[in-house]
């Protein structure tokens, strides 16, 4: 077993920072970050950019010493990049801040970052590269697929499905058993109260049927 002496992320803008800010707080030394010059987001948190990440193995101590975690807010790259990552061998944890609750029945996968305040109730599934944003909610027995993102203050009730690479919007509330299908979008503040089929997309609350479009 390879010793890890850090975490490097995976960009450099507000989504890295917070989750270096968060990484540190579990007891993470974070080693640095890997991002295109362009994509930094002001203050780096006091480590240094390792380079462009395009050439995941440009410094073998990379891969070797440390584990790697794609810090980005953007769903579609992020997956990209945790794809990336799986494809090199790299070793990415799962990062939950101090001051979420993650019940010690629910899965959660690798590259998961559960921020401050999130709830994720038992036997609740986050899938791989999933971001349980700021004070989000997830009770129990829900399962959130792949690269999902769920924004912050949402509240998912129990048993609610969301399918791979969905997005739910900040403070949306998605009642009971509700399903979310694949790459569906939910707009912030959506009461969601009828099954959305892949790629959905629902802009605004559940009164206004006329801006709900299959996508
Ligand atoms: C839905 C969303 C993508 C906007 O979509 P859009 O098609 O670009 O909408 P527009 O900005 O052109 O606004 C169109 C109308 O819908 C309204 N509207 C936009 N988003 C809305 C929402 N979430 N709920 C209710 N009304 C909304 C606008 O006020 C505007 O109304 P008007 O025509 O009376 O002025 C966006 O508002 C949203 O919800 N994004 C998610 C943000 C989020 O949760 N981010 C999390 C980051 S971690």
């Amino acid at each position: 077993m390879r010793q890890s002496i850090g975490l490097i992320l995976l960009g450099a803008g507000g989504h890295a920072k917070v989750v270096a800010e968060l990484a540190r707080s579990t007891g993470w030394h974070v080693a640095g970050f890997l991002a295109p010059a362009s994509g930094q987001g002001g203050s780096n948190l006091d480590a240094p950019l390792l380079g462009d990440g395009r050439d995941l193995t440009a410094d073998p101590r990379w891969l070797e010493e440390h584990d790697l975690f794609p810090a980005i807010g953007n769903s579609e790259v992020r997956w990209r990049e945790f794809v990336r990552l799986t494809a090199v061998g790299a070793r990415i944890p799962s990062l939950v801040h101090p001051n979420a609750v993650v019940s010690s029945s629910a899965r959660v996968e690798a590259g998961v970052v559960v921020m401050a305040g999130a709830i994720v109730q038992a036997d609740a599934m986050i899938g791989p590269a999933v971001i349980v944003n700021t004070g989000a909610q997830v009770d129990h027995d829900c399962e959130i697929g792949a690269g999902a993102m769920i924004a912050p203050g949402a509240i998912l009730c129990g048993g609610v499905h969301v399918g791979e690479h969905a997005f739910v919007g900040a403070g949306a509330v998605l009642v009971p058993g509700i399903r979310v299908g694949k790459g569906a979008f939910v707009g912030a503040g959506t009461t969601v109260v009828n099954d959305l089929g892949d790629g959905t997309q629902l802009k605004a609350s559940r009164r206004t049927h006329g801006t709900s479009t299959a996508g």
